[in-house]
C-alpha cells in the first residue's frame, strides 16, 4: 500500500534564485511600486538568507522521510501549454522529461538579454517520473469525477517542466533523484478552478494514493504564492491574505484555507479591466477568483487537501518587497 510520509508548501519566485544583492536592481527596473516599503541591501540580504534557511527545513524534512516519489502540484504558465488548449488540471503521466533546473531566460532585468539559457548540466536536467503511480491518479481520480487532462510527453520541449515543478526541486531535492510527479493546476489563466475544487482534489490524490497497491512513500509539494501580482502597474503584498492562509496550517484545516482564498477572489480587483488585467486573469478576460502568482496559491490548498487532518508547522513567512512576494514555507508530518 503506498502512503503520504510528508506535504510540504513553498513559494518559488525567481528572486529565490537570484543573489539578494540583485534585487533593488530587478525592483528598480520594475515601474515604482509606491505600496511596498524600501528596502536596504542588508534588509533584502538577510530576508534571502531566511528563505534559504526554510529552503534547508524543507530539503531535511523531505531526506528524512525517504519518499520513493514526489507528487508536486504546480502550475504552467505558457511553459509545456498554451492558449490553444490548456488544462484546467493535468498530469504528466510518461516516463521522464527535462527542464531547467532553475530559470530559463537569460537575464533578471527586463530589457536585458532574455533568450533562453545555455544548456548545461549546471542549468538542465532529466528527471524520472513515477509512471505507475502518475497513471493510477490519473485513473483514480476520474473515478472520483476530476477530469484529468494527461501528457505522455512534453509538448513544448524547447523550454521543458515548468519552473513550478522544477524549482522547489532544486531546493528540497537537489540532485532530482527521487521521481517527480507534476500535476498542472491552472492557477494563471481565467476561468480558474476555485480554491475549494483543488482542496478535494488534494484529499481525493490521498485517497488514490492509499488505495494504491504500489508499495511507495509519496512525498506531495505545493509550489507557488503566496501573494504576488507580477505585471501589475500597482503591485502590492497582502500580507494579511497570506496570514489567513498560513493560520490555517497549524490547525490541518485545509477547508479553511480554501474558503479564505475563495472569499479573497469572489470579486474582481476594484481596478479589473478585462482588457487590460492580464494580471488578474492572465490575458483571457475571464475573472473566475484571483489569477496572477497569488492564484498559485491554489497548490498550497491542494497539498492541505492532501494532508487534511494534520496539523502542520510554517516555517517561515518572509515578505519580500522587492518582488513584491509573500514568500511562505510549510510543511505536515503525516
Ligand atoms: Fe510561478
Amino acid at each position: 500500500m503506498a502512503e503520504i510520509v510528508l506535504v510540504e508548501a513553498c513559494s518559488h519566485s525567481p528572486f529565490l534564485y537570484m543573489e539578494p544583492h540583485q534585487w533593488n536592481e530587478v525592483r528598480n527596473a520594475r515601474p515604482p511600486t509606491p505600496h511596498n516599503p524600501e528596502m536596504s541591501e542588508e534588509e533584502n540580504a538577510a530576508q534571502h538568507a531566511r528563505c534559504l534557511a526554510a529552503f534547508d527545513v524543507l530539503r531535511e524534512k523531505m531526506e528524512a522521510a525517504k519518499p520513493d516519489v514526489i507528487l508536486i502540484f504546480g502550475d504552467d504558465q505558457k511553459e509545456l501549454f498554451d492558449l490553444d488548449n490548456f488544462p484546467a488540471f493535468g498530469i504528466f503521466v510518461g516516463d521522464e522529461f527535462e527542464g531547467y533546473r532553475t530559470v530559463a531566460r537569460q537575464g533578471i532585468v527586463p530589457g536585458g538579454q532574455r533568450g533562453w539559457r545555455e544548456r548545461t548540466p549546471e542549468t538542465w536536467v532529466a528527471v524520472k517520473n513515477h509512471p505507475q503511480l502518475a497513471q493510477e491518479l490519473a485513473v483514480g481520480l476520474t473515478r472520483r469525477d476530476f477530469d484529468i487532462s494527461f501528457s505522455f510527453d512534453a509538448p513544448n520541449k524547447e523550454h521543458g517542466m515548468g519552473h513550478a515543478f522544477m524549482r522547489p526541486m532544486h531546493r528540497i531535492v537537489p540532485n532530482f533523484d527521487v521521481p517527480m510527479i507534476p500535476f498542472f493546476v491552472n492557477c494563471y489563466f481565467g476561468p480558474q478552478p476555485s480554491a475549494n475544487r483543488c482542496y478535494r482534489l488534494g484529499k481525493a490524490a490521498r485517497e488514490v494514493i492509499e488505495a494504491s497497491p504500489l508499495d511507495l512513500r509519496v512525498a506531495v509539494i505545493g509550489s507557488g504564492g503566496l501573494w504576488h501580482t507580477p505585471g501589475s502597474p500597482t503591485a502590492w503584498l497582502d500580507t494579511d491574505f497570506d496570514q489567513r492562509i498560513l493560520s490555517c496550517i497549524p490547525a490541518g484545516d485545509g477547508k479553511a484555507m480554501a474558503d479564505a482564498f475563495d472569499a479573497q477572489g469572489a470579486e474582481p480587483p476594484p481596478d479589473y479591466d478585462p482588457k487590460n488585467s492580464r494580471w488578474v486573469d492572465g490575458g483571457t478576460g475571464m475573472y473566475t477568483g484571483i489569477g496572477s502568482g497569488t492564484g498559485e496559491t491554489r497548490n498550497w490548498v491542494a497539498a492541505a487537501g492532501s494532508a487534511d487532518g494534520k496539523p502542520g508547522v510554517v516555517v517561515d513567512y518572509v515578505p519580500v518587497y522587492a518582488s513584491p512576494c509573500g514568500m511562505g514555507f510549510a510543511y505536515w508530518e503525516m
